[in-house]
């Protein structure tokens, strides 16, 4: 049995990771801020939640001692330069000195498409400059080749939709309340993949063990359809009966108005919805270059959208 240390394993992504690990008969433990964030793994058999605060070196060291490998889906999409710097580049070093401190030989961190990977300061937002300079710190720690500290994979997932999915679900509840969308971005381009396709890249990725192989290996993790967001916004509608299966009126802004509105909605009480450094992130498309291996080389054919969305959002 192997025994995986799931950072982030409370999440979206990280539920789901956790499901089929444990279905792989292996061992998961999963640290958490907080113990009822992570009621939805809890009660799955062969997982530990652990009680810890995964900034604390010492303490992240030793709980990671005795594991085979690490997943590390922690990340935030909205905060401070400074927040951005402490979740997406501080912990990626720290998670890398406590493998090599603890003998942990292998690690797979979840990234994001739109990273520019040889030059993490040239992407467009506070999120992507702060996963790029993440994944560099994780490939200097790693090394290559034969002397590698451990084996490395890096996920790059495009936009994740699920059941549980914070994004089509967002559209299709939006649209049920107001008559219009008023939408910024909306040519922005996105290559949209299931989460059930990423939680399994995290599996093989383990399975493929590549602690003694090439490393670092970084994979673009997407579906097999390319959308626009106004696409997305309309397709959500259609799949949830709004309207009648008509969906509302996009109508799309300018980038000042945009940012105009992302910044009313930064001010807004209860959860940040979208914010001002989202919009920088959609100046890149979320495409996949096709100059790195895709999900196939991980043996898996990524499901479509429609199928899959059409199933919950017209629940
Ligand atoms: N969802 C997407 O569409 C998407 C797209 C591209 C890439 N990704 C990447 O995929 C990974 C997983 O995403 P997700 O959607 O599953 O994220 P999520 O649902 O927001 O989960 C992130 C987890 O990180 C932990 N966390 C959050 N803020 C933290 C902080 N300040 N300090 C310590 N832990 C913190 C939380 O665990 P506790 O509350 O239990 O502590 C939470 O369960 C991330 O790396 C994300 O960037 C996601």
């Amino acid at each position: 049995m192997k025994n995986i240390f799931v950072l982030g394993g409370s999440g979206f992504v990280g539920a789901h990771v956790c499901e089929k690990l444990v279905r792989q008969g292996w061992h998961v433990t999963v640290p958490t801020r907080r113990r009822s964030n992570a009621r939805n793994v809890q009660p799955l058999p062969f997982v530990t939640v652990l009680d810890l605060d995964v900034h604390d070196e010492a303490a992240l060291t030793q709980a990671m001692a005795g594991h085979d490998a690490v997943v590390n889906l922690v990340a935030i999409l909205h905060g401070t330069p400074e927040a951005f710097q402490k979740v997406h580049v501080d912990l990626p070093q720290k998670i890398a000195r406590a493998c090599v401190a603890s003998g942990v030989k292998q690690l797979v961190h979840v990234s994001a498409l739109g990273v520019n990977g040889p030059q993490p300061e040239a992407a467009p937002s506070n999120y992507l400059r702060s996963k790029g300079q993440g994944e560099a710190v994780l490939v200097q720690a790693a090394g290559e080749g034969v002397g590698a500290a451990f084996g490395l994979t890096i996920l790059r997932p495009s936009v994740i939709f699920g059941a549980e999915d914070q994004f089509l679900n967002l559209f299709a509840k939006l649209q049920k309340v107001f008559p219009v969308m008023p939408l910024a971005g909306s040519h922005a381009r996105f290559q949209p993949v299931w989460v059930q396709d990423v939680a399994l890249a995290v599996v093989r990725s383990l399975e493929r063990n590549n602690a003694s192989g090439p490393t670092p290996c970084v994979v673009e993790v997407c579906g097999p359809d390319i959308f626009t967001l106004k696409q997305l916004v309309q397709l959500s509608a259609q799949l949830a009966g709004v309207n009648e299966g008509r969906g509302r009126p996009v109508i799309p802004l300018p980038l000042w108005m945009g940012r105009m509105q992302a910044l009313m909605l930064e001010l807004a009480p209860g959860p940040t919805l979208m914010s001002r450094d989202n919009l920088d992130s959609m100046r890149t498309d979320n495409v996949a270059t096709g100059l790195l291996p895709g999900l196939e080389s991980l043996g898996i054919k990524a499901a479509a959208l429609r199928p899959i969305a059409a199933e919950y959002l017209g629940r």
